[in-house]
């Protein structure tokens, strides 16, 4: 564990409080683990600041003292974005989570960066609003409102209202240099220069620190029809994809996933399987609107080849009973074992290829794998979910995502790039890209002290906390 220095303590705590910065291996430990388990750090210190005024303070002595600082929200991050593996100190974000100014008339919200995405949904719709915020995953009650901007995180509405960068009206950071950029009046149409709220959202807190966030917020669709969809094949489940996203406008989730992970939660959680003929692959779809969508939905589906069975339910709790088979997805793969978690984007048209090869291309080079696929069918978007091989065993990781590259795809669709990945990120971006995005980040944090360890980052020597020039 990197020991703080007593000077640079006193000073955090003079800012945030004694009670805000913890230096306590018992207390920071958990501050150092990512959710699955695979990234494990260590940090001299965890600072908790309560204001935008304090984390630029905070900042201001991390630049003073040569400390490098990782953001962490509700430490839900799966590529080792958010965690101090090479000694960053700790900013939390987790007091900041007020969520005020729910604005009925223009359909806006601001939240703090520390608040989850629960919190914000709870807000927009109180008063029955009749509003919603449109960003929604599994893990809603911990992930935050600056985390999933950080990693522009996608989740399970995409297919129909975009995802986090495509809700932002406006953004307030700490950039790297201390300087803060507030922007928060929300105006819908605000061509003035750069948009830095944008450049914000995927940036894996490289190169600013959110604080606050100006959402838009979208109308509660008071109707709502699921579908759970059986087929024998990829092919034919990503046909069905298509031809769902062309007849029913009223889509609002399009998941998939195989037999093999719903055996799995099946397991763990003790439930029946939703399908009797037990299929191979399986499409989880949610249609709404303000009138009920079911015909439109049933009309879709039965224009659709391939489907073997179906379970369709306008029903409150038995929506949500089908939504678990999704949903229980990532806790019981980590129950196998630590998984390699590649989250990849591939062209619709090359997908069903994709999903029926990658085992092969796994098995190829760890014959012992197991290997687990889910996700976001309507935007290409799969979970590549691989146990049995070392945590830092990366001969797979390395096949998977060339061979996601080869097809077209993205080899980060919505975790980010964090320090799992940046060694592909040039599979990607090329030289001039890259040369572009190392401009930018030499000019918002010129000292290089905000996650230096992440998405572009030279390889800091584990276990220092002085960052490396850029
Ligand atoms: C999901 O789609 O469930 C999340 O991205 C989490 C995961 O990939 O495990
Ligand atoms: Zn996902």
């Amino acid at each position: 564990v990197p020991t703080a220095d007593a000077r640079f303590v006193r000073a955090l705590a003079d800012v945030v409080g004694d009670a805000h910065v913890a230096t306590d291996p018992e207390i920071t430990r958990g501050y150092c683990v990512d959710w699955t388990g695979r990234y494990v750090g260590a940090s001299p210190a965890v600072v908790r600041p309560s204001s935008t005024a304090e984390v630029a303070a905070v900042i201001g002595i991390c630049r003073e003292h040569g400390v490098a600082v990782v953001a962490q929200g509700g430490n839900t991050g799966l590529v080792g974005g958010g965690v101090p593996l090479v000694g960053e100190l700790v900013l939390s974000l987790t007091r900041m989570a007020s969520v005020a100014n729910v604005d009925l008339v223009a359909g806006q919200v601001t939240a703090q960066a520390g608040s989850t995405i629960a919190q914000v949904q709870a807000a927009a719709g109180a008063s029955s609003s009749g509003l919603t915020y449109a960003v929604d995953l599994a893990s809603r009650a911990s992930a935050t409102v600056g985390g999933t901007i950080a990693t522009n995180a996608g989740g399970l509405r995409v297919v129909r209202f975009g995802d986090t960068r495509a809700q932002l009206l406006g953004i307030e950071a700490v950039l790297g240099d201390g300087s803060v950029v507030s922007h928060l009046g929300g105006l819908p149409r605000d061509n003035t220069g750069y948009d830095l709220a944008g450049l914000l959202a995927g940036s894996e807190g490289t190169l600013g620190i959110v604080t606050a966030a100006r959402l838009r917020l979208v109308p509660v669709q008071p109707f709502r029809t699921t579908a759970l969809l059986g087929f024998t094949s990829a092919f034919t489940a990503i046909d069905a994809v298509v031809g769902l996203r062309r007849t029913a406008p009223s889509i609002e989730a399009l998941e998939l996933f195989f037999r093999s992970g719903l055996e799995l939660v099946c397991e763990m959680a003790g439930l029946q399987p939703p399908l009797a003929s037990l299929p191979d692959a399986y499409l989880l779809v949610e249609s709404s609107g303000p009138a009920d969508p079911t015909d439109e939905l049933s009309s879709a589906v039965s224009a659709l080849v391939g489907v073997t069975d179906a379970a369709v339910t306008s029903d409150g709790p038995r929506r949500r009973a089908l939504w678990q088979y999704r949903e229980l997805h990532t806790e019981a793969i980590s129950r196998v074992g630590i998984p390699h978690k590649l989250d990849v984007a591939i062209p619709l048209r090359a997908l069903a290829d994709f999903l029926v090869e990658v085992p092969h291309v796994v098995a190829s080079v760890a014959p012992e794998a197991r290997v687990f696929l889910f996700g976001h069918a309507a935007d290409g978007n799969v979970h590549v979910n691989i146990t049995g091989i070392p945590v830092d065993d990366l001969a797979v990781d390395d096949a998977v995502l060339r061979s996601v590259a080869e097809r077209g795809g993205s080899i980060s669709a919505e975790h980010g790039i964090g320090s799992a990945k940046r060694k592909w990120l040039h599979l990607n971006r090329s030289a001039a890209e890259l040369a572009a995005m190392i401009a930018i980040k030499r000019a918002l944090d010129p000292d290089g002290i905000l996650n230096p360890n992440v998405l572009l980052s030279p390889v800091v020597p584990r276990g220092t906390v002085a960052p490396r020039g850029w």
